[in-house]
């Protein structure tokens, strides 16, 4: 494998409009993701970071594409994702969109409403299966509970080289926090187990043990 690689960074939640000022999202703050895109600077790789809405500023020297949907993010991503040769999908994508995005502010005249989600696409998934030969795609899994069994489902399932595991059940570390805990597991079962750290050391070391 080369040594500077062009690599792929997706981070923070998706925004999915209700209505011109309201939408649905997820509490993830960016921070992992923008973590490991400063790991792979320094580490001399080319990087293109697609970001969802974040408060953070991007790190300066990658390609920086803002979107705010899952539908805007998969486009980004599936753009770069043949020339790419290792992709961290951080970003929280958001499962379900609203299946209509109203034209005028929704008015609180009924007692109760009701809105109807659609799935969005599983842009990971959509991936791995356009993946090529020597490719390396690593997935994130935020769980609350049975963790590594879950993951190692998805990363099956996904057909993944890694996935990186937390879990957010803990306040302490993952989303909204500086600190993570992390479990890395690779596609051959080796699994990598990383105490509560700030997330910028945790990121050079899982793009250690990814690039290793
Ligand atoms: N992901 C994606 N596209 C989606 C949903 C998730 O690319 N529409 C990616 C995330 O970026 C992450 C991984 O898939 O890398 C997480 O897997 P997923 O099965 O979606 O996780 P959860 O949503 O936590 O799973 P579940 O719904 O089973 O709890």
């Amino acid at each position: 494998m080369p040594v500077h690689l062009h690599i792929l960074i997706s981070a923070g939640p998706t925004q999915e409009p209700i209505d011109p000022v309201r939408f649905l999202s997820n509490r993830s703050s960016g921070r992992m993701g923008y973590a490991l895109v400063r790991a792979a600077l320094a580490a001399k790789h080319r990087v293109t970071l697609v970001t969802g809405p974040v408060a953070i500023k991007p790190p300066e020297g990658c390609r920086v594409i803002g979107v705010k949907t899952a539908r805007e993010m998969r486009r980004a991503l599936l753009r770069h994702f043949p020339t790419a040769d290792v992709v961290f999908q951080v970003a929280a994508v958001a499962d379900y969109r609203p299946v209509v995005n109203f034209r005028k502010k929704i008015k609180k005249i009924t007692r109760t409403l009701t809105l109807k989600l659609r799935r969005n696409p599983d842009i990971l998934a959509e991936m791995a299966r356009k993946k090529r030969r020597g490719q390396i795609l690593v997935g994130f899994a935020a769980e609350t509970h049975a963790a590594l069994s879950y993951a190692r489902e998805k990363l099956v399932r996904k057909r993944l080289d890694f996935i990186v595991v937390n879990d957010v059940s803990n306040k302490a570390i993952g989303f909204e926090s500086h600190d993570n805990a992390v479990v890395v597991i690779a596609r051959d079962g080796r699994q990598v187990r990383f105490p509560r750290q700030p997330k910028t050391l945790l990121a050079q070391r899982i793009l250690e043990v990814v690039l290793l």
